[in-house]
């Protein structure tokens, strides 16, 4: 996918997506460079669409259930977000302040949203970097646009399906099986309650979310992309678990799916302080927490009355003869 890109004030726009600043360009000038395997599985969704708690289900379905494990290091660390690139200069601020949080453990609050931030974790917000340093199997994130998705993911698959000779297809790490899953949110207020982009273009980072969901449904009866949708999640989980273990082929105990269910719970999230990638920056608004509510069609709550009419209309435009519909 050859690009120009345009810098605008905090972003950068590639082929009409807006994308944020701290993003890797050189994954949209090129998505093949990303180094996949064959056995990564990437969550692909849109920004707030129950991200954070996908990867938290689908790594103890890799790992058989090891709580401990998860709980142990950061998602950021142990799932980078593929495109996440912030410059090395920024790094170090950051990790100048957490030093410096440290040192005066009052300095304005700071301590306890920079604390929350420790090298290993800020080292990792280079996502093609990261994804390096972590042991197969990889369960990678990625709020990529289909058409920015690494295409080493999707190509290398079918030349294993094209290609009989097993042997050939181990030796080589890039002949890749990937699997993706993605999302379908429908979290579409900002961090502030706010629609800062109106609802006809909600674009919250990596484009408009029409556009984004759409990109991937089109896909979505190919063999290595399964679609779940947060919805479902809230309404049985443990159904979502089987599914998702299922089209991963990994065999899963009763005992294990509960233990995973009662790990993943909103309550028991909103508490683990190693899924959090953005500190709560307050203890009591719920618009500034990472992990808010987690309920299902919430903007009804913050819409005018003709602001949800007016969000009807454009989803019932947009999504007319797609086949994707969501119960709220
Ligand atoms: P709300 O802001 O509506 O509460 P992401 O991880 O993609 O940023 O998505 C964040 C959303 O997922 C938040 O939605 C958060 O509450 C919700 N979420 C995270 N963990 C959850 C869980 N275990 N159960 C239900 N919702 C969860």
């Amino acid at each position: 996918a050859q690009c120009e890109l345009h810098s605008l004030p905090g972003n950068i726009e590639c082929q009409g997506v807006v994308f944020p600043k701290l993003i890797n360009t050189d994954i949209l000038k090129s998505p093949e460079i990303v180094d996949c395997r064959k056995d990564d599985v990437f969550v692909a969704s849109y920004p707030k669409s129950g991200t954070t708690w996908a990867i938290e289900i689908v790594s103890l379905l890799m790992n058989g259930g090891d709580v401990d494990a998860n709980r142990a290091v950061a998602q950021a660390v142990r799932n980078p977000a593929v495109e996440a690139r912030i410059p090395r200069l920024f790094q170090l601020m950051m990790y100048m302040f957490t030093i410096l949080a440290m040192l005066i453990p009052r300095c304005f609050h700071l301590h306890k949203y920079i604390l929350a931030l420790p090298w290993a974790t800020i080292r990792a917000i280079n996502g093609t970097k990261q994804m390096e340093r972590i042991p197969s199997p990889r369960v990678l994130k990625t709020h990529l646009p289909f058409k920015f998705f690494p295409t080493q993911a999707m190509e290398k698959r079918n030349k294993c399906s094209q290609d009989s000779d097993d042997s050939h297809i181990h030796s080589t790490m890039l002949q890749n099986v990937q699997i993706a899953i993605i999302l379908l949110p429908l979290s579409l207020r900002n961090h502030d309650g706010k629609y800062p982009h109106g609802i006809m273009t909600l674009n919250f980072g990596f484009g408009d979310w029409f556009d984004h969901v759409l990109g991937w449904w089109a896909h979505k009866d190919e063999d290595n992309i399964l679609f779940i949708k947060y919805e479902d999640m809230k309404k049985d989980i443990r159904s979502v678990l089987r599914d998702i273990s299922k089209f991963l082929e990994v065999d899963v105990s009763e005992e294990v799916l509960s233990r995973i269910v009662e790990y993943s719970t909103f309550e028991k999230m909103r508490d683990n302080q190693s899924v959090k990638i953005i500190p709560d920056f307050t203890e009591n608004s719920q618009t500034l927490k990472f992990i808010r509510k987690g309920v299902v069609g919430d903007w009804k709550n913050h819409f005018t009355v003709a602001q949800n009419e007016h969000f009807d209309a454009v989803y019932a435009h947009r999504m007319k003869g797609t086949g994707l519909e969501f119960e709220w």
